[in-house]
């Protein structure tokens, strides 16, 4: 008789942004997004029969709130099981501003299966894991992938999509080592006041196929660019959102988007993408990473810089 199930789940970086809900209930997104799964950073996460639905996480027990409903969420979908003891393993640093939600609650989603031997494809796992975290349905899948947007529960869910020997790395700054103010979940909220929101929408929707097309001829320049463009009208609707307007911007995170320019300026493949922190994750490629490295090191002596390649997709222990 199965006692536990392990799954391991690696973060992604959007590249095309989701940040907003069409269906907070369902987490349907208001955009399709696109990702690339990270090698560095993961969450290896174990489940064995209860007392009742409880998470630690690296040995500490947490809030366990939006675990157990997640749960209730699956024993809804597929059937009931018994109550778990979730145990994870985070190897994403709070620190890098990544979003530790998509390895968890892929991993979570893959070890309940394993245990309960459903038999589902990645597809199938992706859409499920979507009710516990967007960014989650898009970690099931090695390299890049896309979250489809849909427009029902059914249809909503990611896929992998193949871009063979796309030689790409993000130099990752951790800038600060503070829990973020703005949760993403209220942020979106928060941006989709904007007048600018549908603008963004309509965009994202061109942009997508311009990334696509960017990937299939292995055009870095261009993947840059459109990432970038992006993100930046992203944190764009924060700052101009109705409701209670905010940005996740520092200092620093000025700064470091300036000397991202300059590495342009001299000739660096360097474009930025944020999320819901003041980090700024610099997409270039896998020959030009260390040097960029080098030169933000130096300039900024109180940051520590990463560097992140293309990661595997969901795996089992
Ligand atoms: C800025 O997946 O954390 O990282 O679905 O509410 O859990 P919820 O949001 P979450 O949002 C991630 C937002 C983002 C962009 C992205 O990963 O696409």
């Amino acid at each position: 008789m199965t006692t536990n199930a392990t799954a391991i789940a690696h973060t992604n970086i959007a590249l095309m942004k989701y940040w907003g809900k069409a269906d907070s209930k369902l987490n349907l997104p208001t955009t399709s997004s696109l990702s690339l799964t990270l090698d560095e950073y993961y969450t290896k996460t174990t489940v064995e029969e209860g007392p009742e639905d409880k998470l630690y996480i690296n040995e500490l027990p947490q809030d366990s709130k939006r675990v157990h409903q997640f749960l209730n969420v699956l024993r809804e979908e597929m059937g009931d099981f018994p109550p778990f003891t979730v145990i994870s393993v985070n190897k994403v640093p709070l620190s890098a501003g990544l979003a530790s939600s998509a390895s968890s609650f892929a991993a979570l989603t893959a070890a309940v299966a394993k245990f309960n031997n459903w038999d589902l494809s990645n597809e199938e796992l992706s859409r499920l894991a979507r009710r516990g975290s967007g960014s989650a349905t898009r970690s099931f899948f090695p390299d890049f992938a896309i979250w489809e947007k849909g427009d029902s529960d059914k249809t909503s869910y990611a896929h992998h999509i193949d871009v063979p020997d796309l030689p790409i790395a993000l130099v990752v700054c951790k800038i600060a080592g503070t829990v973020k103010k703005v949760s993403s979940s209220d942020g979106m909220v928060r941006a989709q006041t904007s007048p600018n929101y549908q603008a963004w929408v309509d965009e994202s929707a061109k942009q997508l196929e311009e990334m696509k097309a960017a990937l299939q001829e292995k055009d870095l320049e261009k993947v840059g660019q459109i990432a970038e463009a992006n993100a930046l009208a992203m944190h764009e609707l924060n700052l101009t959102a109705t409701d209670r307007r905010f940005t996740y911007f520092n200092q620093n995170t000025m700064k470091v988007l300036d000397a991202i320019k300059e590495l342009r300026a001299q000739g660096y493949l360097a474009y930025a993408t944020m999320d819901a922190g003041p980090n700024v994750k610099i997409i270039t490629n896998q020959e030009q990473a260390p040097a960029i490295k080098e030169a933000l090191a130096k300039r900024f002596r109180k940051i520590q810089f990463d560097i992140a390649t293309p990661g595997p997709g969901i795996s089992y222990e």
